[in-house]
């Protein structure tokens, strides 16, 4: 069976810089708290009227594609990870099918937020390594400067989030010792609400708010104005909660892609973790004992990208020459859900 290998990788982030000091204009922050407490000192924030989700994926995967020696005419799968999308439905997968000029191909999008991207390599994984597909376009792209409550209500998450996109292709390879060697995936619903964006959903009655309205009223429940004025359609976070949990299970799901595959932390040449922040992934590092230079982090530039921020990662530090063919690299990611998930491979 063959494995799957990265063929290209290429990413793309708005011209537009946002820091710290920005967001002074707009709620009660500070450069020194948001520095502090995320490691963040600027994000991008994409063209208002010109770059959208799909845009910037677009963008990413044309460097992905170049890069792995085909066009776009070459590619048989898409698939797509955001949680901002451009429309709620139809989903981005189609959106860069038809702005690419792609043949009539599949296109799968996924919501799984920060673990979007590990899903989607696992999926495309599982169809390389079956031989269904031979060049799977696998994106991951967030435009959240449209969806953020940027006021003083909303700062313990609208500092952190910043706009982005990464891509890769995925080919089979029958060269040994190379490739994806193991994915892992785990999810636990039972806090799903504690980073969470409500609306617009279909579970508005599900809350008792709503339980006195008519069936005409509730059929207009999926986005009301009140929702819009309780701030239900901007994201939300129990911050302290989600970051105790995500220093447990990002040291777990990768000791688990160790484990399996017979390798120790001290093999690994480059962990890519989500880039939530930076002191989750300062405390993954010290709880596995990774030296600096087994770890890349980039939250300081951009923030956190969401399904975005893995590939932009993974492509920065190959960009450096920090990942170098046969180089032992473990990705991972912690989220929303929760979901959680790992890949080890040999690039
Ligand atoms: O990628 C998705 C997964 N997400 C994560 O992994 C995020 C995990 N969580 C975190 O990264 C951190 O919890 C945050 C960075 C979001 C927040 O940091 P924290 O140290 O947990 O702060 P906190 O929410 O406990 O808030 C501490 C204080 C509060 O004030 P009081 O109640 O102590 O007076 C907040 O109101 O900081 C205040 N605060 C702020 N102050 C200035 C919250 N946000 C801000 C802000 N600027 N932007």
């Amino acid at each position: 069976m063959p494995r799957t290998k990265v063929a290209g990788i290429g990413m793309y982030v708005p011209e537009n810089i946002f820091t710290n000091n920005d967001l002074l204009k707009y709620m009660e922050t500070t450069d020194e708290w948001i520095e502090e407490r995320t490691g963040i000192r600027e994000r991008r924030y994409a063209n208002r009227t010109t770059e959208t989700t799909t845009t910037m994926g677009v963008e990413a995967a044309k460097i992905a594609i170049e890069r792995a020696g085909i066009t776009a005419a070459d590619i048989d799968f898409i698939i797509f990870a955001t949680l901002s999308p451009d429309y709620y439905f139809p989903g981005c997968g189609v959106l860069v099918q038809r702005a690419m000029k792609m043949k009539e191909i599949g296109a799968l999008d996924i919501r799984n937020q920060c673990s979007g991207f590990l899903y989607g390599l696992s999926v495309a994984d599982q169809f390389i390594k079956t031989g269904m597909y031979k060049n799977i376009l696998l994106i991951g792209s967030e435009k959240h400067s449209f969806g953020l409550d940027m006021t003083t209500r909303g700062r313990n998450i609208s500092v952190i989030f910043g706009d982005g996109a990464g891509a890769v292709v995925l080919q089979p390879t029958e060269e040994s010792g190379r490739g994806i060697l193991s994915t892992h995936l785990h999810s636990d619903g039972e806090s799903a609400e504690i980073l969470a964006m409500y609306n617009p959903g279909t579970h508005a009655n599900h809350w008792g708010k709503y339980a006195d309205f008519d069936d005409a009223e509730i059929a207009q429940m999926f986005m009301s104005n009140k929702m819009v004025d309780d701030a239900q359609n901007f994201p939300f976070m129990d911050g302290p909660a989600v970051f105790k949990k995500a220093i447990v299970k990002f040291p777990e799901v990768i000791k688990e892609s160790l484990e399996a595959n017979g390798y120790l932390a001290s093999d690994i040449n480059m962990l890519i973790p989500h880039q939530a922040n930076l002191r989750i992934a300062q405390f993954v590092q010290q709880k596995l004992g990774l030296k600096d230079e087994q770890v890349f982090n980039n939250i300081q530039r951009y923030g956190n990208t969401t399904a975005a921020s893995v590939p932009i990662a993974l492509c920065e530090a190959w960009q450096e020459g920090k990942i170098k063919e046969g180089d032992l690299v473990c990705l991972a990611a912690f989220g929303s859900g929760f979901t959680w998930a790992s890949a080890l491979l040999k690039w």
